[in-house]
């Protein structure tokens, strides 16, 4: 087979129709620069387009927030957003804005409010946007450390920077790369500030837990959070590459009868699903052995099923996960068994899909993706006269229908024959045959 023929080959296409066309796609990322400073800060190295790549988003009402890493030189600013009713190449603006979203020429934070470089960020119910800075520049080369890497909370509705928490150095590692922050909020109100974060420390394969109400952090470790030696192989957009990632993503069910959530999380470098329970991670002083002994795994999803981020979906109780080998996404209802046959994948597309990076459920019934190519921003050269980065949306319902992710219908919830029966009268009911059968 020549290599076009085998691309082609190797593409699945599943359902990504439904997602045509991309709300939003970039050859190159750029920003809604004020008068003339876009040349200024491209003369002056502030902004190297080639270096803007994208690898977390969040909606809040008309606002798409996009993360930009500092890996590398020529990132204006990390924490961004575009505006939902602007054009299929919106430009970024910096959060909250230009002066305290970009570093000073010094290379500093220029406030309080400055976040230097984030992965991933939360939007909760209280309409606040959570962030984990790692405060370092330059990631990939001559790494630097600008600020304590902190958590910051924006109140989305002011913009004011309701709380900003720095971590103490002991319960960071040198190796130490926080990723993503799942957030729970404790009893109804929002005003009361009881709220736990769970922040995934992928580099050093721990969780994070910051209590807003106790201003403080501790550090959980287990050994599940590690990366799995079977899983560490990828293979994306063509190019091989080798990752030994933790613990990079996490998710929080609704609250239980206990009172307390589950959160789901996963290393990248890894097939299997695990659970934990936030009565375990809440309590600072929980002993060592309740720890080791209170993740959960609850199934595999099979080979080449590395995710790098997921997200639960409190409309539907779905579990949305990025499938990075496979191009796509996959889902599983959290209500039913995880198994191979429960966790389908339901959109492939290795154009629109490469590199799924970060997926999100808002808080009115849609799915949000991002794809990047990341690998081949990584190890190789990205083309920049094509499309890179893509945000493709699509209310969950519709992605989860006819799959095994859709809640179970009353039939199936019946079990065996008796279930059988009962929609067979129901059916001839409907179709209005049910007297035969009375008699039969
Ligand atoms: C580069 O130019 C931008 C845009 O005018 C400016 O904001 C920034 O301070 C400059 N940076 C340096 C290091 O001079
Ligand atoms: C887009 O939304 C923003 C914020 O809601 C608003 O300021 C702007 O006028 C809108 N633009 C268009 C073209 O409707
Ligand atoms: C941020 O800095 C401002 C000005 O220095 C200060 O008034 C404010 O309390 C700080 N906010 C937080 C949450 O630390």
């Amino acid at each position: 087979m020549n290599s076009i023929a085998k691309i082609l080959f190797m593409c699945l296409f599943y359902q990504a129709a439904a997602l045509i066309p991309p709300k939003f796609q970039w050859k190159t990322l750029d920003f809604a620069w004020p008068g003339s400073e876009r040349q200024s800060a491209m003369s002056n190295g502030t902004y190297i387009a080639e270096n803007n790549m994208p690898t977390g988003i969040a909606r809040w009402k008309d606002k798409l927030f996009i993360t930009i890493p500092r890996w590398k030189k020529g990132i204006p600013s990390s924490l961004n957003f575009v505006y939902l009713n602007d054009s299929q190449n919106a430009p970024l603006h910096p959060y909250p804005n230009w002066e305290e979203g970009c570093l000073t020429s010094n290379g500093a934070a220029a406030s309080n409010r400055t976040v230097v470089s984030t992965f991933r960020v939360h939007v909760d119910r209280c309409n606040r946007l959570w962030v984990v800075d790692n405060g370092v520049t330059e990631m990939s080369k001559d790494v630097r450390q600008i600020t304590q890497p902190s958590i910051l909370v924006f109140d989305l509705k002011t913009d004011a920077l309701l709380k900003k928490y720095v971590f103490k150095d002991d319960v960071l590692r040198d190796s130490s790369v926080l990723t993503s922050i799942a957030v729970e909020i404790v009893g109804k109100e929002c005003a009361k500030g009881n709220a736990f974060a769970y922040i995934t420390d992928m580099g050093s394969n721990a969780i994070l837990v910051y209590s807003m109400k106790d201003d403080d952090a501790w550090r959980v470790e287990n050994h599940y959070f590690h990366f799995d030696p079977h899983a560490g192989v990828y293979k994306v957009g063509g190019i091989d590459f080798y990752w030994s990632d933790g613990v990079s993503s996490g998710t929080l069910s609704q609250p239980k009868k206990d009172g307390y959530c589950d959160l789901y999380l996963h290393p990248t470098s890894s097939t299997k699903q695990f659970r934990m329970s936030t009565k375990l991670l809440r309590d600072k002083d929980a002993p060592k052995e309740d720890i080791f002994n209170g993740v959960e795994i609850i199934g595999d999803r099979g080979p080449k099923s590395q995710a790098t981020a997921c997200d639960i979906d409190p409309a539907t109780n779905v579990l949305f996960y990025t499938q990075v080998c496979k191009n796509g996404l996959g889902c599983w209802n959290i209500d039913k068994q995880f198994n191979e046959e429960n966790t389908p994948l339901i959109l492939s597309d290795c154009t629109l899909m490469e590199f799924p990076n970060d997926v999100k459920a808002d808080r009115e019934g849609n799915l949000w993706i991002l794809s990047d190519r990341q690998s081949r921003f990584l190890y190789e050269a990205m083309d920049f006269d094509q499309v890179n980065f893509r945000v493709l949306t699509s209310p969950t319902s519709t992605l989860i229908q006819g799959t095994a992710c859709e809640k179970k219908s009353i039939f199936s919830r019946l079990s065996g024959s008796v279930g059988k029966e009962l929609k067979s009268i129901l059916i001839r009911a409907i179709k209005g045959k049910i007297l035969p059968l009375v008699y039969q």
